[in-house]
């Protein structure tokens, strides 16, 4: 077996990576819509929030409990602080590894105020002790708080606030059935369009003041793997090649010659997402491979490999999942330069050949 996917994914390479950079917050937080009539793409959850939202405006009440689930970086965490925004309530902010002890989540809802929005950011990755205490605050808006230990031990009922939860997820499928059966919308984030995330390019452009023409635009969208929070990296990527190389204006010659530098390949594919296609073609003939083979052969976590990469992979059309495992298809073969199978997915019949295409 060869594991030679493994030298060529640099962890650290993070251009094209759908996660958040270190530093990146601030800007991050420029560049967030603040209203949904700014936000871009993603029209249907769009327009669910928006009746969601209204309804319970007119009713005077706090909206349902909103789920939003999707791969990293497609703006979960700008849509739930709109959601605050929408309703005119102060937004409170926290995370699920942060929530370790049922205290922790106590504290932060006793806090609350009538209306408030609480986001609780990777929900998926709660503490068991504090998702049972989230169930009665969700429904009943009111914890039990246990005091003492053992046979002494009582608990305090606690009146809550009414509140609206917004929970974010990478991971819908590790969500509990009882956590998830209590919001009353699950907003299911997709991949952006080309011409949506040309409008991310451009709005983005005006606000860092970046001189760009149309076709740079497009070519930026198009490479970035359906994903605005790539889409805003690769601008500033191109801006600083237009600063340095060229003389500041964003043309689409500046951006393929600054993409070609930082290695953004033509479908916007990142260093992970071609390992894990290398490994899978060169090294499994295709496959099926299991997702913690997969993982293993591209020296990463099985669950980033699922979250992160594998999504937009399929959504590309280079990789399927079966019963069986993962699968490369012909695409995939091509992306690479290589020649598919005959039967993809059936490495044996494919015969040794296909582990001499390089
Ligand atoms: N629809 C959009 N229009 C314009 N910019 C967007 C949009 N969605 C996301 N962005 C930008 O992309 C960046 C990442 O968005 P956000 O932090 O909301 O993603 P996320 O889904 O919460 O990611 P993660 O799963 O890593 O927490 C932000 O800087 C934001 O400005
Ligand atoms: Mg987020």
């Amino acid at each position: 077996m060869e594991y030679d996917a493994v030298t060529e994914y640099e962890p650290d390479d993070e251009t094209l990576s759908a996660l958040p950079q270190t530093g990146e917050r601030d800007l991050e937080t420029t560049l967030r819509p603040r209203k949904l009539e700014e936000f871009v793409g993603q029209p249907r959850v769009r327009e669910q929030l928006e009746l969601v939202l209204e309804s319970a405006r007119r009713r005077g009440v706090p909206p349902d409990h909103v789920l939003l689930s999707g791969p990293p970086g497609l703006g979960k965490t700008s849509m739930a602080m709109i959601v605050a925004a929408e309703l005119g309530a102060a937004i409170r902010i926290t995370s699920g590894p942060a929530l370790e002890r049922a205290g922790d989540l106590a504290a932060m809802l006793s806090n609350l105020a009538p209306g408030d929005v609480l986001f609780i950011d990777e929900i998926h990755r709660i503490a068991r002790p504090a998702e049972e205490m989230l169930y009665l605050a969700m429904e009943d808006f009111r914890v039990d708080v246990v005091v003492g230990k053992g046979p002494g031990a009582t608990s305090i009922p606690l009146e809550i606030a009414p509140f609206t939860l917004v929970g974010a997820t990478t991971r819908s499928g590790s969500l509990t059935g009882p956590l998830r059966d209590r919001f009353g919308f699950t907003g299911q984030m997709e991949f952006y369009s080309d011409t949506e995330l040309e409008l991310v390019v451009r709005r983005a452009a005006t606000i860092l003041d970046i001189p760009i023409d149309r076709d740079a635009c497009a070519e930026i969208a198009r490479r970035s793997r359906g994903t605005p929070r790539i889409a805003n990296r690769l601008l500033r990527r191109v801006r600083d090649y237009a600063e340095v190389r060229a003389d500041g204006e964003a043309t689409r010659a500046v951006a393929r010659a600054a993409l070609a530098v930082y290695d953004v390949d033509e479908l916007g594919l990142d260093r992970l997402d071609r390992a894990v296609l290398s490994a899978l073609t060169r090294s499994f003939g295709g496959g099926p491979v299991g997702i913690s083979t997969l993982a293993v052969a591209v020296g990463e976590e099985a669950t980033t490999v699922e979250e992160v990469c594998e999504p937009y992979l399929v959504r590309a059309g280079m990789l399927a999942r079966t019963p069986r495992g993962r699968v490369a298809t012909p695409a995939a073969w091509e992306h690479l330069g290589l020649v598919p199978p005959a039967d993809p997915g059936r490495p044996e019949q494919g015969g040794p050949s296909l582990f001499d295409q390089d």
